[in-house]
Parts: structure tokens; sequence; C-alpha cells
């Protein structure tokens, strides 16, 4: 492994396609030599993307939130991630909100993908936000992890025109074909600055 080589764990919740893009380009694009997916890890034992990760030959981890407490899974979650060795957490659609803890704890290696300019929306829904206010362009953002929801300092951003979308489906549609390459793109800088 090259000596630049950052070990990555991935964080879904539900589809996983963000954490496909990041797996190809760890192994046969942009990101080989520079990223190693070491774990996917979810919260939800049903994501599709989990499937896809063992099919992958990947190592998963899944502690399913379902019917937890949410103070107990956030300590389970801290407990099992303080006990990995890695250099990045990337959230790529882990719809759960981290507790303080955790971002304390792994302060300035979190990293997410957000389908908005957070200045403008934060949280769920955003390609539905662009869509009924009827935007003709929106951005993703990537951004650094604190302790508020998508308050982090932002990375880079990029415009999408989504003018000839008609319904919401297109509008997420042109809005993860840029998702999938910007996010490697940007990792890519931030691990080759990081060395
Ligand atoms: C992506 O659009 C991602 O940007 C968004 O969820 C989708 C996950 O899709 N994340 C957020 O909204 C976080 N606030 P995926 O599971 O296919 O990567």
């Amino acid at each position: 492994m090259s000596k630049k080589t950052k070990n990555i764990i991935i964080c879904i919740s539900g589809r996983g396609s963000n954490m496909a893009a990041i797996v190809k380009e760890s192994q046969s694009g942009i990101l080989k030599n520079f990223a190693k997916v070491q774990l996917v890890y979810s919260n939800n034992s049903e994501a599709a993307g989990l499937k896809f990760a063992k099919d992958q030959g990947l190592q998963t981890k899944c502690i399913s939130s379902k019917g937890k407490k949410r103070a107990e899974y956030n300590q389970l979650m801290l407990d099992f991630f303080l006990k990995q060795e890695f250099d990045c957490i990337v959230l790529a659609g882990y719809m759960r909100i981290l507790s303080n803890d955790f971002v304390k704890a792994f302060s300035g290696k979190i990293i997410n993908i957000h389908p908005a300019d957070t200045n403008e929306h934060k949280g769920l829904d955003a390609y539905n936000w662009a869509f009924e206010n009827g935007l003709k362009e929106t951005k993703i953002t990537v951004h650094h992890v604190d302790e508020g929801v998508d308050t982090g300092t932002i990375i880079e951003q990029k415009k999408i025109d989504i003018s000839s979308a008609k319904t919401l489906e297109e509008v997420e549609q042109i809005g993860l074909k840029v998702e999938h390459q910007f996010y490697s793109e940007v990792l890519l800088k931030l691990f080759n600055s990081n060395t």
C-alpha cells in the first residue's frame, strides 16, 4: 500500500450509490493508491449498499439503530469506531445525526456529501427542496462534519444545472451523477494535501 493511501470507513443508510462510486474509484480509478475502503458501515441492516459491499468482498458492519434508544445506539456506534484504525470517515447517505461525543472523538476526520448548498438548505430532502422551489441550479457540497447538522466547514461545492429536469426523479438523476464523480475528486484533493 502506498504511503499516501488513506484507510477509509464509508457510512451508509440505504442505496449506497455514492459508496459504490468511491469503492470503484479506489479500486481502479482516481482514488487508486490514495484510498482504501477498509469497511462499509450501516445503521440499517436492510441497506441495499451493504449487500453490494459484501458482494464486492468488502468488510461490512451493521449496528442496527432500529428499535434502539438514541443514546444506546450512539454509544454502541462510538464503542465500535473507537476500536477501528482508520484515517477518515466518509459519510455517503448516512441518514443519522452523529452524536457530539462521536464528532469530538474523530474531530477533523469526518467528511459528508450534501446534495444542496449547506448555506441554503440543511438536513433531509435537499433535491426535493430544489425541485419544489423551482431552482434552475443547485449545488452539491462536500464538507467537514461538526456537531451541528450540515454546519461543518465547506471543503468544496459544485454547481449543477437542473433547469432541464421536469420531475424530482430527473433532478436526483442529474445530481447523483455529479455526486458520484465529485465526491471522489474532492477526497483525492483532500488526501493528497494531507500526506
Ligand atoms: C445522496 O444524494 C446524498 O448526497 C444524500 O443522500 C443520498 C444518498 O444516496 N445525503 C444527504 O441528504 C445527507 N444529508 P446514496 O445512498 O445512493 O449514496
